[in-house]
């Protein structure tokens, strides 16, 4: 039988149970994943905790988003994919478990050079990444400020960012700094002085600036160092961005991506496989769980110093 993680109350980690679920089938305009790995992404343990509105649960609620795997099943309609297929999955519903149907329109082909841990890790991060630096037209000229740069999407912003153009400055402690160097940025530590590190580290003044990490340090040093508001955005504080004056993207913020906005986000994660299969995009595994292990997984995340990212295998 096909295992999933579900949930019937809010609360810490232990509420995800590890259950045998019904055979997943393809109906119309879809196709059966057999999952390989799924990424976790915050998002999931801050809905679980309720830090995040998702209305009431009347069913076992399953989680994810983010998976790889293989075509075992296709439904009516369906030509552009076939049983064997080695596919990315963004946007699935419930991609903690063992297989999944999903819509052809949430597959992206998964290159060959790609593990199917890296083709997990992509959806969230490197989409929401992709699309927060074309909202906020990052180009060449421009000094990029992110905030949290050694997280999932802090590592695909800085590469993206550079592939644009532009000069990264990017937030993390000093253990990351090597790391965050590599992949192109200027690391500098976060805290007391931030302001202040970051003028030294960019003298020719930061132009626009991410919050991708929540803390009221994020905001205020953004709001201090770039002059247009325009240019400042949060995937975090979405709630509170129109009472600093800033832009967000989801985040708990009031209004949903638009279209164009998820097309985006679709569209950098197809970009960031096909660069990884290249060699020319870093995907940091940096902790694998077995699927049962979610709970573990998720507390993991919650230390809010993962480097790079955690995924479930089957
Ligand atoms: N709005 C959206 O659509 C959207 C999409 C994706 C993610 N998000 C949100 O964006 C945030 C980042 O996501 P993620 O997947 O990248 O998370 P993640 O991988 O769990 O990020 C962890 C990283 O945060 C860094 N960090 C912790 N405290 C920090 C601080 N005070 N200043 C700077 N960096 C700090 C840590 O680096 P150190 O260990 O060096 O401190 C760690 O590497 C999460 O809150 C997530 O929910 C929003």
């Amino acid at each position: 039988m096909p295992h999933a993680i579900e949930y019937d109350r809010f609360g810490g980690p232990e509420v995800l149970e590890f259950r045998e679920i019904p055979y997943a089938v393809a109906g119309p305009g879809q196709a059966v994943v057999e999952v390989r790995a799924a990424g976790v992404n915050p998002i999931e343990w801050k809905l679980r905790a309720r830090l995040r509105p998702s209305g009431e649960i009347t069913a076992p609620r399953r989680l994810g988003t983010d998976a790889s795997g293989v075509i075992t099943e296709v439904g009516s309609g369906v030509e552009a994919w076939s049983v064997g297929d080695e596919v990315i999955v963004v946007g699935a519903r419930g991609a903690y478990a063992s297989e999944l149907a999903a819509d052809a329109s949430q597959l992206i082909p998964k290159p060959e050079a790609l593990s199917f841990e890296q083709g997990a890790a992509l959806g969230v991060p490197a989409g929401t990444a992709h699309q927060v630096l074309a909202s906020l037209g990052v180009a060449e000229g421009d000094t990029l400020l992110w905030h949290g740069g050694a997280g999932a999407v802090g590592q695909a912003a800085i590469q993206f960012a550079r592939r644009l153009g532009a000069e990264v400055v990017a937030t993390a402690s000093e253990r990351n700094h090597a790391h965050l160097r590599e992949l192109g940025a200027v690391p500098v530590v976060y805290g007391a002085g931030l302001a202040d590190r970051v003028r030294a580290a960019a003298p020719q003044g930061v132009t626009v600036a991410v919050d991708g990490v929540g803390t009221d340090e994020a905001i205020e040093v953004s709001k201090q160092l770039v002059a247009d508001p325009d240019r400042i955005g949060t995937i975090v504080r979405g709630a509170e961005a129109d009472g600093f004056g800033i832009r967000y993207w989801s985040g708990g913020g009031p209004e949903p991506l638009t279209a164009a906005e998820q097309a985006l986000r679709f569209e950098g994660v197809a970009l960031a496989a096909e660069l990884a299969a290249r060699g020319e995009f870093v995907i940091e595994i940096a902790h694998r769980y077995p699927l049962a292990d979610a709970a573990e997984a998720h507390r993991q995340s919650q230390t809010g110093h993962v480097r790079g990212k955690i995924v479930l295998i089957p």
